[in-house]
């Protein structure tokens, strides 16, 4: 859960004023998450605002901090499930203001690498497609995943084929709430699905940095033999994961040789069904939206598997999606 419901902090009119006067048409208030989010599902948030550029960002952070507002940034949705009952406090989205991906120089450490930079709003498939057209390779692991860079830096998104701390030299970084920064890849603590960052790194409002843009070292390459390797990946993933709603893999693998989904099938539960909620019958890792589940079906759906699977198999799945809202 996020936010300071015990203290109750809201958005007061005048801020919600303030809101409207400076973002205009990039702020929405009561914004429902269902249309943030790949799951499809999730009550509203209080606002929604996209900042065009750091200095707009910096300058709503100062005010948020300084009124006591709750405040959340989102990357693509596309591993997050938001509660019924929404979000208290701000949610902040990159993707129109810090969607920029540009060829910086070469890797100064390596000198045969290129360094790309990737604004933390651009999609991951965005990034994809652009390394595949720049004749560089190192991002085809990420071939299919959904998301933005921000969300994959956050989140180490990976496959089997590679995650984000392979390819990553460095990322831009907003140290809360108007200290720009960048963190080199030695600084920064890599794990299976996730990044942590050193205390240290927090800024003077205890938060952990906002992450603005990726610099990923890639190396030169054909680019035809890459755009190749992208189909056949793409075509693997299409037949392996089933379409539709979802926020991709539920749970985390609990090792590469127990994959949730292969546990979760073992345990008979794919079809499973609460409301609208449906375990897949293509990748039992992989909750489907039906129709109108609400997140509520979701939840009880995954309490369902955790216990299941506990019971048959004496593993505790741990999940990777996260979880939001009130
Ligand atoms: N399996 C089953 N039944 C199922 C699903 C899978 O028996 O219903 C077995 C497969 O046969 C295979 C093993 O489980 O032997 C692993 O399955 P898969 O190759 O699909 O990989 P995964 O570990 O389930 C991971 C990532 C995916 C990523 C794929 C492709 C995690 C939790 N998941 O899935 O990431 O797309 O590899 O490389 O790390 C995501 O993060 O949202 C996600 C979908």
């Amino acid at each position: 859960m996020i936010g300071n419901q015990g203290g109750k902090v809201t958005l007061t009119p005048g801020f919600k004023k303030m809101l409207e006067s400076r973002f205009e048409e990039r702020v929405r208030f009561d914004a429902p998450m269902s249309d943030y989010t790949s799951f499809g599902v999730g009550g509203p948030a209080d606002a929604l605002v996209a900042p065009a550029d750091t200095s707009e960002l910096i300058d709503l952070l100062r005010a948020l901090e300084q009124e006591g507002i709750d405040w959340f940034v989102l990357g693509g949705g596309t591993n997050l499930l938001v509660t019924d009952a929404g979000i208290r406090g701000v949610v902040l989205s990159l993707r129109e203001g810090f969607g920029g991906i540009v060829t910086q120089k070469k890797d100064a450490d390596h000198q045969e690498q290129v360094l790309v930079h990737a604004g933390a709003g651009a999609r991951l498939s965005a990034l994809c497609r652009y390394a595949v057209a720049h004749n560089l390779r190192g991002m085809n692991f990420a071939v299919g995943i959904p998301g933005t860079v921000g969300g994959a830096i956050i989140m180490n998104a990976g496959t089997a084929e590679g995650a984000i701390d392979s390819v990553l030299s460095a990322i831009d970084v907003l140290h809360v709430p108007d200290q720009p920064g960048i963190i080199s890849r030695d600084e920064l603590l890599f794990t299976y699905r996730g990044l942590e960052f050193k205390p240290s790194m927090r800024g003077q409002s205890g938060h952990e940095p906002i992450v603005l843009a990726g610099r990923f070292s890639l190396k030169p390459e054909y680019g035809r033999r890459l755009a190749a390797e992208a189909e056949a990946l793409l075509a693997e993933r299409r037949k392996n994961q089933p379409a539709g709603l979802s926020a991709g893999c539920v749970f985390k693998n609990p090792s590469a040789q127990m994959p949730a989904g292969r546990l979760i099938d073992r345990a008979g539960l794919k079809g499973q069904r609460i409301g609208d909620a449906l375990v897949s019958e293509v990748h039992a890792n992989f909750i489907i939206n039906c129709n109108k589940a609400g997140a509520d079906d979701i939840l009880r759906l995954m309490e369902i598997i955790r216990e299941k699977v506990y019971l048959e198999c004496g593993v505790e799945l741990k999940p990777e999606i996260k979880i939001v809202g009130e």
